[in-house]
C-alpha cells in the first residue's frame, strides 16, 4: 500500500511537471525572459553562434559581414546594423537571412545587453 502510494505520487508529478513544462512558454511568456546581469559569453554569444556563424563566420563571411568575436561583432553592434538587422527595421537586410526571425526574448536580450554597455563579459 505504501508504494503504491509512492508510484502514484511520482506519476502524478511527473504527468502534471510535463504538463507545466509544455505550457510554460505559453503561460508566462514575459517571466521566462529575464534580462538582467546578463554576459556576452553565456547568454549573447550562443545566440549569435547557433544563428549567424553559418554565413558570418570568419570562414563564411557572406555580404562580406563577419560577426566572429567580440571585436568583430561590436563594429556591427556600434553602426546599428545588428540591432536594425535583427528587429527587420526597413532600411536593414532582415536577418537571420531566409528564416524566421530570433525569439522576442532573444532580441529583447541583445537589447539589453547592448544598452547596459555591450560589454565584453
Ligand atoms: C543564410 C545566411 C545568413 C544568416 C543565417 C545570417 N545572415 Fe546576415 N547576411 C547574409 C547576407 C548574404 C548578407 C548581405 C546582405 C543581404 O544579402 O541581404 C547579410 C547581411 C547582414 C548584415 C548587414 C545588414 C545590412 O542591412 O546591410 C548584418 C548586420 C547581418 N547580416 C547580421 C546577421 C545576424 C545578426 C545574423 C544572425 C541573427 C545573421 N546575419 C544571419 C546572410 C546571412
Amino acid at each position: 500500500m505504501k508504494y503504491f502510494r509512492y508510484i502514484l505520487v511520482l506519476s502524478f508529478c511527473w504527468t502534471f511537471g510535463g504538463c507545466y513544462y509544455d505550457k510554460e512558454e505559453e503561460l508566462y511568456p514575459t517571466v521566462e525572459c529575464s534580462v538582467e546581469n546578463l554576459s556576452f559569453q553565456t547568454d549573447i554569444l550562443p545566440i549569435i553562434e547557433s544563428n549567424c556563424y553559418s554565413c558570418h563566420d570568419a570562414a563564411n563571411n557572406f555580404g562580406g559581414i563577419t560577426l566572429e568575436g567580440y571585436n568583430q561583432l561590436k563594429v556591427y553592434i556600434n553602426n546599428d546594423q545588428l540591432v536594425g538587422a535583427i528587429k527587420h527595421e526597413s532600411g536593414f537586410s532582415p536577418m537571420p537571412k531566409n528564416t524566421a526571425p530570433l525569439l522576442e526574448c532573444e532580441i529583447e536580450k541583445i537589447e539589453a545587453w547592448i544598452s547596459s554597455g555591450a560589454l565584453n563579459n
